[in-house]
């Protein structure tokens, strides 16, 4: 079976697929045209797909005949159209877990940082403006025993809530599809409504995943019923914010604070005056970028794909 990888990956997978017996085809160049990935993805079997930036749909499914099965390397599949994968008998893997430690530790970092104005300190170092001390200057707020909400509390949501819980014995509120017994017996999380969940947060983190439903579901309604002490925090998928409202919110000291690792689009112009903010901490989509994280992506990635290669079902699939 050939299967393109569109970006080196660590040496794990790699050791997985060529012990599998897969045939790996690379990229020339990395950063690929939509024409120059369509030509490398016409002429294999399967993908071991990096990055969310080409969307794989209808028009994708019919340019790429020959394509059987995608093993992505993101636990998130909403660049996929997955019913139409469904319809066309095309496993989609993924890669659960092995990230939900390194993610929630962004989510956590960002809750902090922004508490504490971090982004902001750390400028006034580099621009020679240490300042001296300051009673009134630059004050935070903290975390301790606050209420932590969560929209999504699936592995990232409850990882992100046992920290703050165990760290500042923070209350969990949360709305998710589904109510999450383990975390209601194991934190005391209590499931609310969505409006609840808005109105009652002090930080409110983003763990769901994104489908259609949830474009710009943070939005002016939304950032106008909010506390003014709120810090919103998403890790999940940029398009969850509607990023204009975001800056509304953020100017008119609606809420208090905002941490993204993903923004609506991405990459993030520099020029977003977002950027500008003092109560803002942005970072460029690096939830997973630990070495332990994307080994174990690699690793599950190439594990779907073996499974793939032998007949047998994909150990993490996204369409199962
Ligand atoms: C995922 O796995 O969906 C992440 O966003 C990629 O880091």
């Amino acid at each position: 079976m050939k299967v393109f990888v569109n970006k080196m990956i660590p040496e794990i997978g790699l050791n997985i697929l060529k012990e599998g017996g897969l045939e790996v085809i690379f990229p020339e160049n990395e950063i690929l045209s939509h024409k120059e990935w369509l030509k490398y993805c016409k002429n294999v079997d399967a993908l071991l797909s990096i990055g969310n930036d080409f969307k794989y749909n209808k028009e994708f499914f019919d340019e790429c005949p020959n394509i059987k099965t995608i093993a992505l390397y993101s636990v998130g599949f909403d660049h996929v159209d997955i019913k139409e994968a469904v319809i066309r008998k095309i496993p989609i893997g993924n890669t659960p877990d092995v990230l939900s430690r390194a993610t929630s530790d962004v989510a956590f970092l960002l809750m902090q940082a922004v508490a504490r104005r971090a982004s902001y300190n750390f400028q006034k170092v580099k621009d020679g403006n240490w300042g001296s001390f300051d009673p009134l200057h630059a004050l935070g707020q903290e975390l301790y025993g606050k209420t932590l909400g969560i929209f999504g509390l699936g592995r990232i949501g409850f990882e992100m809530a046992k920290k703050s819980r165990n760290a500042f014995d923070m209350d969990i509120i949360y709305h998710n599809r589904h109510r999450n017994e383990e975390a209601e017996k194991e934190l005391g999380a209590t499931y609310v409504s969505f409006e609840n969940l808005i109105a009652g947060s002090d930080v409110l983190s983003v763990h769901a995943s994104f489908t259609p439903e949830h474009k710009e579901l943070f939005n002016q309604a939304v950032f106008k019923k909010m506390k003014s002490n709120a810090i919103f925090i998403n890790t999940a998928r940029g398009g969850f914010q509607n990023e204009n409202d975001l800056y509304e919110a953020l100017i008119s000291k609606q809420i208090w604070g905002a941490g993204l690792d993903v923004t609506n689009p991405e990459p993030m112009s520099s020029d977003n005056p977002i950027l500008e903010l003092s109560n803002v901490c942005i970072l460029p989509h690096i939830g997973s970028a630990t070495m332990e994280a994307r080994n174990g992506m690699a690793r599950l990635a190439a594990e779907n794909l073996v499974a793939f290669s032998k007949g047998e079902k994909m150990p993490y699939c996204a369409n199962p």
